[in-house]
């Protein structure tokens, strides 16, 4: 897992997706860059879901907001008071954790315990193996899970209770030790928020504390009547929007996964109170279906309803996807009730109710929202698409099976040799498609085995090879990266073939 994973890394590098914010300066950490090829894999990433979420439905539109809003907006969502992260550091190693983390890496460890049991099990009793009831009397099992269940009980009240001295006393009673020192030498519990701040105005009386956004949600929900108003929304309606977003995340790690700056794509669809429920079940299987449409696999989705609920949430789970290092959260929805529009009302003191025409009622709609981080899917694309191929003639090659919808560069185009007239047809015809479809020209030096290498790594679906019977025939071969077969076909075919591939 920890090798595919550095492969990710190096690969994202070498071909062009991510490189490290200021890498010439020993970069900042967890921050990113997204290289040439990244930058279009992400926006094709982004075009994928507005034009599922936004162009797709009627009743949804999308909104661009300010990154920076007035102050009282994060007083009001509660990002002030309840965005916190408790943290604690270990006395000898200096170093800072997660005290949720830490507590929660603790438990999963004992998970992985049940988890070796059960396979070892499964080899010593074959096909009479029987999982649940192994479960359910295993003596071993059975003390482990108590445990999980003892401690996840106490984490929750802890959270819950915002008791931090109990935090610290669970630390310590699980004899949690630190990876780097390890000693159980632990500090007190401190609250750490985790929203970035900074001034606007340049003189030192004048200049008010602002924030940067920790999540794109509030600038639709301080839109909501505006919108509603000037396109004469009829609930249920979604308002759409991608964005950056800030988060001073302490334990930034796992490359893209978890970053400081990162992108959004959120959705909130306003409901009548009372049918919350079923808009929130119809969300999540109508989020899944998109996952699943991009081919990636259904083995590698699942989700995870919450038990602890965000402070603004009656119902919540998540879409999980199976990155290299596990299961880990990609996308939440949210139930998330009248609590952000009532907020803002209270705080700014204006109205902000939906007038039902048909029934004359006024009141504050119900929200259910779909959340993803846009760096998250570009993970979970990059690192499902990059595989290892043993070919039939014993070699390997290193494919990039991206989605063709997805992918930075739809084909490319490939004179057999950079003379004898190749270069000017193969430019030709890059000239009559590249209006449509990204595309790029592959210079006849290298040899033709060796460019389709280079251009199944890029993760380019397409290769169209110009050679020397081209010119008498005006027929082309096109070969495609994940069956490398190759067709003999006429040039003006050539764009209704990568047309039905790429076309969203
Ligand atoms: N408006 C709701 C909200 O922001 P969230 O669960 O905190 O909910 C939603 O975030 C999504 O944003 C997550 O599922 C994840 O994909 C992404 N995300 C959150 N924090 C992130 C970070 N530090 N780096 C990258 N993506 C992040």
């Amino acid at each position: 897992q920890d090798d595919q994973f550095k492969k990710v890394i190096s690969h994202a590098k070498e071909y062009g997706y991510i490189f490290q914010s200021s890498e010439i300066y020993d970069g900042l950490s967890a921050v990113y860059d997204y290289a040439q090829n990244g930058a279009e894999l992400k926006k094709n990433i982004r075009d994928y879901w507005w034009k599922a979420m936004v162009q797709m439905h009627e009743n949804i539109v999308g909104i661009d907001a300010a990154i920076l809003m007035h102050p009282t907006t994060w007083k009001a969502s509660g990002h002030v008071d309840a965005f916190n992260d408790p943290l604690i550091d270990n006395k000898d190693s200096k170093k800072r954790y997660r005290a949720d983390v830490l507590v929660e890496d603790y438990r999963e460890k004992i998970v992985q315990k049940i988890d070796k049991d059960i396979e070892k099990a499964k080899k010593r009793f074959g096909d009479a193996f029987n999982e649940e009831e192994f479960r359910a009397t295993n003596p071993n099992v059975l003390r482990r899970q108590k445990q999980i269940d003892e401690i996840s009980a106490e984490l929750a009240r802890v959270q819950e209770e915002n008791d931090l001295e109990g935090f610290r006393q669970l630390i310590i009673d699980l004899g949690i030790v630190d990876p780097v020192s390890g000693t159980k030498n632990w500090t007190e519990v401190k609250q750490f928020n985790l929203m970035f701040g900074t001034q606007l105005g340049a003189s030192a009386e004048s200049s008010t504390k602002v924030y940067l956004r920790p999540e794109t949600a509030q600038g639709i929900f301080v839109n909501f009547l505006n919108v509603q108003k000037t396109g004469r929304m009829k609930i249920p309606f979604g308002i759409a929007q991608t964005g950056k977003a800030f988060r001073n995340e302490i334990v930034a790690r796992q490359f893209i996964f978890r970053q400081r700056e990162f992108e959004q794509m959120e959705m909130q669809f306003f409901v009548k109170p009372g049918t919350q429920k079923e808009w929130y079940e119809q969300w999540k299987e109508t989020r899944l279906k998109w996952h699943l449409s991009l081919g990636m696999g259904a083995e590698n989705y699942r989700f995870h309803d919450h038990d602890k609920l965000a402070h603004y949430a009656d119902a919540a789970a998540d879409i999980e996807f199976n990155f290299p290092f596990g299961f880990k959260e990609l996308e939440g929805i949210h139930s998330r009730t009248d609590f952000d529009l009532s907020q803002h009302e209270e705080y700014s003191g204006k109205k902000l109710r939906y007038y039902d025409n048909e029934t004359k009622e006024s009141y504050i709609p119900y929200v259910v929202e779909t959340s993803i981080g846009l760096d998250r899917m570009f993970l979970a694309v990059f690192s499902n698409s990059l595989v290892e191929e043993e070919l039939t003639d014993g070699t390997t090659r290193t494919v990039l099976r991206l989605p063709a919808v997805l992918a930075p560069t739809k084909a490319a185009v490939l004179p057999l040799v950079e003379k004898d007239g190749l270069p000017e047809i193969a430019r030709k015809i890059m000239d009559d498609l590249k209006w449509d479809f990204n595309m790029v020209y592959e210079e006849g030096k290298d040899s033709i085995g060796r460019r389709y290498r280079r251009q199944d790594a890029a993760g380019t679906p397409f290769c169209i090879t110009v050679d020397h019977e081209t010119k008498d025939d005006h027929m082309v071969t096109i070969r495609h990266r994940d069956t490398m077969e190759q067709q003999r076909v006429k040039i003006e075919e050539v764009r209704g073939i990568i047309a039905k591939e790429v076309d969203m």
